[in-house]
């Protein structure tokens, strides 16, 4: 959320500063800005908007400076104007910023009683006049920094150029990620390692509590206590993104067909030839487990979901799934014995990395699913485990949920086996049904031209409902959040024998319902719910297999028919065309599928 990015060296530091915020455009795209240091003064451009106003307003006229801070931003405190763009500046001091200043009102009306002015509506202001009202007092500006650091509360990334300081970038991170990439002769920041793709892969990860002075010859870093640290470097390779859409319009459609090779990796990464290959796994396996919590948000919220009823199947023991954000806050009851499980693909989300936290203070076992190398969870989970995605660049979740849901299968699966739950022949079986799953899920991208027809149709509509039961359900859930993440069309995800206990007077002949029912043992009962609300005159988009559609029958306006497979993996198959459904429906719309309204990549903020 918010992409920030700094450059200290040889060359101009415009160009080099956009193209890397072109990189991070991901975390947020309402309104862009930079400034530079040219002789000791400072020089500032903002627009609102994408990064390309801001680009087309320094090729018309270009600022000179060879450091510079830039901003991509995802407003959180005032509208997306230029006024409220990054960076922030007081007299002599420069910011960008990433987090949300919790305290600002107070900070704000201090420093306005002691003369200082004010221009914009957001939290961040308050962080240069702040350190401004320090370095008024003769602070020089590292202790500046570090004194508003004891000021600030919530969260921040934030990285400093202070005027007539032609070789300094200061840094400071709290809750927020923040790295600092290292060339020969060169010095960047940013609020991630892929702003710095193609720039180096040198990086050192800032840990939570650090600030840092950065100049050419040296690079002091600051820990919480602000006394000297070194923090080591990692070589992390992130030259495959620099020119990462290859020959797709979208990464999201990309990214949907990479789901085969990335499903491969998540399957190889665990039972690699065929053995068992994870010591993690093993560990766990290991310990007693009496509960499973598993938590998120969003999709990855769903791909808990869908696993708790994995690990209640295959383990036998209760599994719940819970939201980050309200786990966080409502003292959950967790014990050493649970198995906490943190599903994210970016390992930075604010809610479920305090979640995490939270587990911790609990000593529950705790495990992340993760996706992001060398993230914020990794470094703070007692376990890892990689989902092996590779780098997704589409806001909207595609192969990282499948990936996640593979490798939460498996997981459950492995510990079931080890556990006595799991007879061998179980095991066997849904192994060697994981390892076909990579080749259906191509057969139901090759579904394409059929998806597009029903995305055609619903693309007029003013709500589309999904419904499930079972494992359909949650998936049912991620279908309606993709839908409405890139299409802005309404979409409930509903659990099928819910149906009748409201959501069913939502029916009519304007409004589809995408009937997930795959022919298991509870596809009956959905097909009774289909035909509820074919009676009510609604259209219906069924997706079954041959033999569901040939016990269905033809009372549905579109029918998609998927290849048949393990019950057990149906979350996974059943998703890829609701993908692609949301996509081309967006597509039809005319929508920026790879930038939704107001969504950001890695929510970094509550
Ligand atoms: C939806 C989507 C979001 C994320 C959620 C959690 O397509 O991408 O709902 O799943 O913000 O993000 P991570 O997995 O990075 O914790």
């Amino acid at each position: 959320m918010c992409g920030i990015i700094g450059y200290l060296g040889p060359h101009q530091a415009s160009p080099i500063i956009i193209e890397a915020l072109r990189r991070l455009e991901y975390r947020g795209y309402d309104s862009a800005g930079i400034a530079t240091l040219d002789n000791g003064t400072l020089n500032r451009r903002r627009t609102s908007g994408r990064i390309n106003n801001l680009a087309d307003s320094l090729v018309q006229e270009p600022i000179r400076g060879k450091i510079g801070i830039g901003h991509t931003r995802w407003a959180t405190h005032g509208l997306p104007n230029e006024q409220n763009a990054h960076p922030h500046n007081s007299c002599s001091i420069s910011v960008v910023h990433n987090g949300i200043i919790e305290n600002f009102k107070q900070i704000k009306e201090n420093l306005l009683t002691q003369g200082y002015e004010f221009s914009s509506e957001t939290d961040t202001e308050v962080v240069p006049i702040l350190v401004q009202s320090f370095i008024d007092r003769n602070a020089k500006p590292i202790e500046a920094v570090h004194q508003a650091m004891k000021v600030l509360q919530g969260q921040f990334a934030l990285c400093f150029l202070f005027a007539g300081e032609d070789d300094v970038i200061i840094v400071a991170r709290q809750g927020s990620p923040l790295v600092i990439g290292h060339d020969q002769d060169a010095m960047f920041v940013a609020s991630d390692a892929l702003g710095l793709a193609g720039l180096t892969d040198n990086i050192t990860y800032l840990e939570d509590g650090d600030s840092a002075i950065i100049s050419q010859q040296e690079l002091i870093i600051f820990d919480v206590n602000q006394k000297p640290v070194s923090r080591s470097k990692t070589i992390v390779s992130i030259d495959s993104a620099v020119n990462p859409k290859g020959n797709y319009k979208h990464f999201m459609l990309k990214e949907i067909h990479e789901q085969p090779e990335s499903i491969s990796r998540a399957l190889e990464s665990l039972f690699q030839s065929g053995q068992l290959n994870d010591q993690t796994v093993d560990q766990i396996c290991q310990q007693p487990i009496n509960w499973v919590n598993l938590i998120g948000c969003g999709t990855a919220y769903y791909a808990c979901q869908i696993a708790s009823y994995w690990f209640e199947k295959l383990i036998k023991i209760p599994a719940r799934a819970e939201i980050a954000s309200e786990f966080r806050y409502r003292n959950a009851v967790i014990k050493p014995d649970d198995l906490s499980i943190f599903v994210s693909q970016s390992g930075e989300t604010a809610d479920t990395l305090a979640a995490l936290r939270y587990a911790r203070d609990c000593h529950s076992n705790n495990l992340s699913i993760l996706n992001n190398p060398a993230c914020s969870m990794e470094r703070e989970s007692q376990r890892a485990l990689s989902i092996h995605a590779g780098f997704e660049f589409s806001v909207a979740s595609t192969k990282a949920f499948t990936s996640q849901l593979t490798v939460l299968l498996s997981l459950g699966l492995i510990i079931g086996y080890r556990k006595g739950t799991v007879t061998h022949e179980e095991f066997s079986t849904i192994k060697s049904d994981l390892f076909e799953l990579p080749k259906l899920v191509d057969a139901v991208i090759g579904l394409r031209d059929d998806i597009i027809k029903i995305a055609e149709f619903i693309s007029d509509c003013p709500a589309v409902i999904f419904i499930g039961r079972g494992l359909m359900y949650p998936t049912s859930l991620e279908g309606a959040l993709k839908l409405k993440e890139v299409t802005y069309i309404h979409a409930e995800g509903i659990a099928a024998g819910e149906l009748k206990h409201g959501p069913i007077a939502l029916v009519d002949k304007t409004v589809p319902t995408v009937v997930l029912a795959p022919s298991n043992d509870l596809f009956v009962k959905t097909i009774s719910n289909l035909k509820e609300i074919r009676a009510r005159g609604g259209p219906v988009i069924l997706l079954t297999d041959s033999e569901g559609l040939v016990q269905a029958g033809d009372d549905t306006n579109f029918a998609l028919t998927l290849p048949k497979i393990n019950p057990l993996l149906t979350p996974i198959l059943y998703t890829v065309p609701l993908q692609l459904l949301a996509y081309f429906t967006a597509t039809k719309k005319g929508l920026d599928v790879d930038k939704p309204r107001h969504l950001a990549k890695s929510v970094t903020v509550e």
